[in-house]
């Protein structure tokens, strides 16, 4: 495939999308005393963006490059190296299922399948109705219950494809007492 070159200097307003908010600079600001320099809670402050916004917008990357004294092309460069950050809007719940070698063996590419029929989108993409986005990842380290999957930050075990209609239907299916995000709440006291 041939390289292609954007020229981000015509980007439009709406390809722009949207930008931090003054709640999501104060949560990212908030994570600066743990870190030696701003630079360093690049990573927390794209979980925040993501959390927030559903993914991580052009104009997202220039205000959290701006927030940290980054240029936009370094923050580009994390958030296309993790495949767990998204450039385009996200379904409600996104599904993340396992495509190493433990999940593969015990029957992983059956789910793949089935669920790509089911939902009617590739990987990457997003059900018409927002509901849902898929996409595979390597290893959840979660190999004992292969195949696995992630709904959101919920991981279902052991995943069969005839499980498939009661896990997609249950309400709850992304539901978790901790969530993962919560990690990200900012401390409520500067530490020293
Ligand atoms: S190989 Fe699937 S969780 Fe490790």
């Amino acid at each position: 495939m041939a390289w292609r070159t954007i020229d981000r200097t015509k980007v439009s307003p709406e390809e722009m999308g949207p930008g931090l908010s003054a709640a999501v600079r104060e949560k990212i600001q908030a994570f600066f005393p743990r870190y030696p320099t701003k630079q360093a809670a690049l990573i927390p402050a794209l979980h925040i963006i993501q959390d927030a916004l559903g993914y991580i917008s052009l104009q997202a990357m220039e205000d959290v490059a701006e927030l940290l004294e980054l240029h936009p092309s370094q923050v580009m460069d994390v958030v296309s190296f993790y495949s767990m950050f998204w450039t385009h809007p996200r379904g409600k719940k996104t599904i993340m299922l396992c495509r190493s070698l433990s999940c593969e063996l015990m029957g992983g590419k059956n789910v793949r399948d089935a669920l790509v029929e089911k939902l009617g989108i590739k990987e990457h993409e997003t059900t018409d109705d927002g509901e849902w986005s898929f996409m595979t990842e390597e290893c959840l380290a979660a190999c004992e219950h292969a195949p696995c999957m992630l709904i959101n930050e919920k991981l279902h075990k052991c995943v069969r494809v005839e499980d498939l209609n009661r896990i997609l239907s249950d309400p709850d299916n992304d539901k978790l007492e901790m969530p993962r995000s919560d990690l990200f709440d900012a401390p409520r006291t500067a530490q020293t």
